[in-house]
């Protein structure tokens, strides 16, 4: 059993992965789950999270990080997720409780807290795990291993060379890249290769709670992925929690990557040393290639599980 906090920003994909989390009790146990600046505002991301985490029943602790990155201003992505940052279902009233508006401490207070380590899980850009670190160094020793989506080693989505979490927050990203700790990148390289199909979409709809509100999730999701050439729907951080679910499924190479934080064309862009004889150590296990009928099935598993709880 692996003790894991999700920091997240939902975010069609970031919902489908507290899902799958959710599901799987005996393999994770879900600590907290904390949100951060992203998709959308943290307000909306806060409530988005509040949403999924009560249309389950859910008994996770849910804390508020911060409103953006360390330092650029938050950039947002409603193109791709919609006005609230997780268009398409309706929700009801709830009244999921906030546990704390300092997610850093609360994640800091949390670790220190158990007997074993604690594994990260990082799904919108990397600000508060980045501010955790800095701000409390003695954390590292409680700390496993941090599994990311975030990244690419050879091309970006929010820009040619950036994908939108490393994108949002590259300071932060360097902080956790250079920390010293175990990473595991769920970048673009994988998580474009693990998709849903839009027939394995509609199969769906009309299924119970879970199923119907995943079905409503994907629908949107897969009409706004149109605009940026996709035909079917890449779930990018389900890969991070399926890899902690599941991990024989992935397979990956470790590299030296380094995040460019300057200003211009490649901001962003997390750079890995592909030479037979890198300059420096390696820093991060980046996840290349997924078996993608493994990844469904896990997720259509965990719908099942979650439908009958
Ligand atoms: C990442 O960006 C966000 O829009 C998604 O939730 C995911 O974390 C994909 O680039
Ligand atoms: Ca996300």
């Amino acid at each position: 059993m692996r003790n894991i906090i999700i920091d997240c920003d939902p975010g069609h994909d970031d919902a489908i992965a507290l899902l799958v989390a959710l599901a799987n009790p005996e393999k994770l146990n879900l600590l907290a789950v904390t949100t951060i600046g992203g998709n959308q505002t943290l307000e909306k991301v806060t409530k988005n999270a509040k949403n999924i985490l009560a249309y389950v029943n859910a008994n996770v602790p849910l804390a508020m990080g911060q409103e953006g990155p360390l330092v650029k201003p938050l950039h947002t992505a409603p193109e791709a997720h919609g006005d609230s940052g997780m268009d398409g279902p309706y929700f009801k009233e709830n009244d999921y409780p906030i546990v704390s508006d300092n997610a850093v401490f609360y994640m800091y207070q949390t670790i220190m807290a158990q007997a074993e380590r604690v594994t990260l899980v990082g799904l919108g850009p990397l600000t508060n795990i980045a501010l955790l670190l800095k701000t409390f160094p003695d954390v590292k020793s409680k700390i496993e291993m941090i599994s990311i989506m975030g990244g690419g080693i050879r091309r970006g989505n929010m820009t040619a060379a950036a994908e939108f979490n490393i994108y949002v927050d590259p300071e932060a990203a360097k902080i956790v890249f250079t920390s010293g700790l175990p990473i595991v990148m769920s970048g673009l390289d994988v998580t474009e290769k693990a998709f849903v199909t839009i027939e394995e979409i509609n199969a769906l709809e009309n299924g119970r709670e879970v199923h119907q509100l995943v079905y409503e999730l994907l629908k949107f999701y897969n009409e706004s992925g149109k605009q940026f050439g996709f035909e079917h729907s890449p779930i990018h951080d389900l890969c991070a929690v399926s890899y902690l679910v599941d991990p024989t499924m992935f397979s990956g190479k470790h590299y030296h990557v380094d995040v460019v934080t300057d200003d211009g064309t490649t901001r962003g862009m997390t750079l890995a040393d592909r030479r037979l004889k890198p300059a420096k150590e390696q820093n991060v296990f980046v996840l290349e290639d997924i078996n993608r009928e493994a990844y469904v099935h896990t997720l259509l598993q965990a719908l099942a599980r979650l439908d009958k709880m």
